[in-house]
């Protein structure tokens, strides 16, 4: 429950503080330089403004900003024996005199039934920090069907709350009427005017007409209404009509008067008790005055217990609270709220959105607007490419994702096969990533026909056809002393080769012509030009 004491400069008060620090003439035990922080960070900046040797300096005054609503006190530090001493703030109910800042209290939780409410404001986060002396109002969310167990109102007090932060406990129509649960009171008001306090007593406009129902099993026992009133006299009994008959238990006040204040308890047959203070006060609060844009309000009138609702045109949104109820203080239970324009989380922002390749192309948070999307290079998409944000900002789908493009393995020629060279890297289950390459060649008797390297493209196709390995005769050679035609450097199937040989040479007759087969080889070898003479 404890908290270290909470503490801010304000950079401008400081300026203005540290004119008026106290300056004797004593060198010895003189104290460095204080460390000044801005709303608990360092602040390098305003140090620059304000002075910088403390050497004769023996008090600092400045304006400290403590507890959650940063109320303003005037605080010293003391130099004593070359250290900072302090703070000692001026606390207004103690006659105005430097006290030392006693320790703060945590809200440790915040249970989702109750409200918490310190000087009027509501408090939902659990972790604030509150002053020594702070006083807590504590009720259950809903009167009447929870029962708040413990103080409602626990004081700070140097670190400790005065009690243990109270409880609510549910009652019977929220436990199926279990019989060791307090009794629900339901609170109608057919005339008049209520509202239900801070410290969770009912406040009630003079003249109302209320009926309090206690729910209990008639069939289990009659419950029983006490109050405190030492004058009242109230009208108790079961229900009259016969669906309500058998398990209400009512209590009525008709023309409340100041008299009528006091605590209404319900018991159970075996003891267990709800009750619901009133508090009967006339008051009324300000007229509500609207002055910001948009913002339309229905107001049931300014008496204690009214409320006031308000409203804000397609595409905005209610910022603040939307109902405001006209409370025993005389004010309304929360500031009048503003219209801020609907948006949507914006998904420009750092972590908006979490998928490494999706990009933004468009991005318009605002209600009608729409965010449009794109996935890096050799991505694509998956899910919708856009969306457009709702009413109730929210974005009107889910974020896509963004997959690799991938190509099949290639188709591999006959007689052919993959140099695999640079393809590993890409690989993915047998699958390529956009840009790899693949090249191919072909086995012994075979000429690649075709692009030997193909690339994986953005299409997830491969950039051309794979090739095929077409069977080829190789180039012979010339004979000696002749020479063969055509002369190429491969032959096709049905290509034959026509030998010439030189003048005094000849080739023998009986040499069949070298033909290309369809398996790439030759019919017969290169035949050869003999001399003449020696044939
Ligand atoms: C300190 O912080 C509060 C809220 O975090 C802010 O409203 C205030 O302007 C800040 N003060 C200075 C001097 O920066
Ligand atoms: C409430 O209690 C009754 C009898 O004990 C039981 O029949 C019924 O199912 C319970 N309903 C719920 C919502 O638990
Ligand atoms: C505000 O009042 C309206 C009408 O009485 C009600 O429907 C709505 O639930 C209330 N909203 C809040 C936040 O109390
Ligand atoms: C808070 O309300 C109480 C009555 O409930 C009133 O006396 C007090 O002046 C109010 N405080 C502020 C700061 O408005
Ligand atoms: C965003 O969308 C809204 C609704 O379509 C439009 O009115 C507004 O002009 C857009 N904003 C920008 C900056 O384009
Ligand atoms: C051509 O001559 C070489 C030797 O000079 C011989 O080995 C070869 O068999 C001859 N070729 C034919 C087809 O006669």
């Amino acid at each position: 429950m404890r908290g270290p004491p909470s503490f801010v400069l304000l950079a401008a008060l400081l300026q203005a503080a540290l004119g008026r620090a106290v300056q004797e003439d004593l060198t010895s035990d003189s104290c460095s330089p204080p460390q000044l922080s801005l709303n608990g960070t360092d602040a390098e900046k305003s140090e620059q403004r304000v002075r910088k040797d403390y050497s004769k300096v023996r008090e600092v005054k400045f304006s400290g900003s403590i507890g959650p609503l940063g109320e303003k006190r005037l605080c010293k530090i003391k130099c004593i024996g070359g250290q900072w001493v302090g703070p000692l703030c001026v606390d207004q109910q103690d006659n105005g005199r430097y006290q030392p800042l006693f320790k703060n209290c945590k809200l440790e939780y915040v249970n989702p039934h109750i409200v918490v409410t310190f000087k009027n404001i509501s408090i939902h986060k659990a972790g604030v920090v509150f002053p020594h002396g702070s006083q807590l109002q504590i009720r259950c969310k809903e009167l009447g069907l929870y029962k708040l167990l413990g103080t409602s109102n626990p004081r700070c007090h140097n670190g400790e709350w005065s009690t243990r932060l109270p409880s609510c406990v549910p009652t019977t129509l929220l436990t199926n009427f279990t019989e060791d649960s307090p009794p629900t009171i339901l609170i109608k008001i057919p005339s008049g005017s209520a509202s239900v306090e801070p410290g969770g007593e009912l406040a009630v406009f003079p003249e109302s007409t209320l009926h309090f129902e206690c729910l209990y099993p008639r069939r289990v026992g009659s419950p029983d209404w006490t109050w405190t009133t030492p004058l009242g006299q109230y009208l108790t009994g079961w229900a009259i009509a016969s669906e309500e008959r058998d398990w209400k238990y009512r209590l009525s006040i008709y023309y409340a008067k100041a008299q009528d204040s006091g605590t209404f308890t319900c018991a159970t047959p075996r003891g267990i008790t709800n009750s619901v203070t009133v508090h009967v006060v006339a008051v009324t609060c300000d007229p509500i005055s609207v002055s910001g844009m948009h913002l339309t309000v229905r107001v049931e009138g300014t008496r204690l217990g009214h409320k006031a609702i308000f409203r804000c045109p397609v595409g905005f949104a209610v910022s603040g609270s939307p109902n405001l109820t006209c409370q025993a203080s005389g004010k309304w239970s929360a500031p009048v709220p503003r219209c801020e324009p609907v948006k949507c989380p914006p998904l420009d922002a750092p972590g908006g959105l979490d998928e490494p390749h999706l990009r933004l192309e468009e991005h318009n948070n605002s209600y009608g607007g729409r965010a449009v999307f794109s996935c890096a290079w050799g991505y694509k998409l998956a899910g919708a490419p856009g969306m457009e944000c709702e009413i109730d900002g929210s974005w009107s789908g889910k974020l896509p994702k963004c997959l690799p493009i991938q190509c099949p393995p290639p188709v591999l020629p006959v007689n052919g096969h993959l140099i695999q060279s640079e393809a590993a890297p890409g690989m993915d289950g047998g699958r390529y990533a956009v840009g790899s390459l693949v090249q191919f060649a072909c086995s012994g008797a075979h000429q690649l026909e075709g692009e030997a390297s193909i690339i994986c493209t953005e299409t997830g196709f491969w950039s051309h056809p794979p090739p095929f390995c077409k069977p080829r005769c190789r180039y012979l050679g010339e004979p000696d002393n002749g020479y063969a035609a055509p002369s190429k450097f491969s032959y096709e199937p049905g290509d034959e080769l026509q030998i010439t040989c030189n003048p005094g040479y000849e080739s023998r007759l009986d040499q069949p012509r070298p033909k290309c087969l369809p398996d790439g080889r030759w019919s017969a070898p290169l035949p050869n030009c003999t001399d003449f003479t020696q044939i």
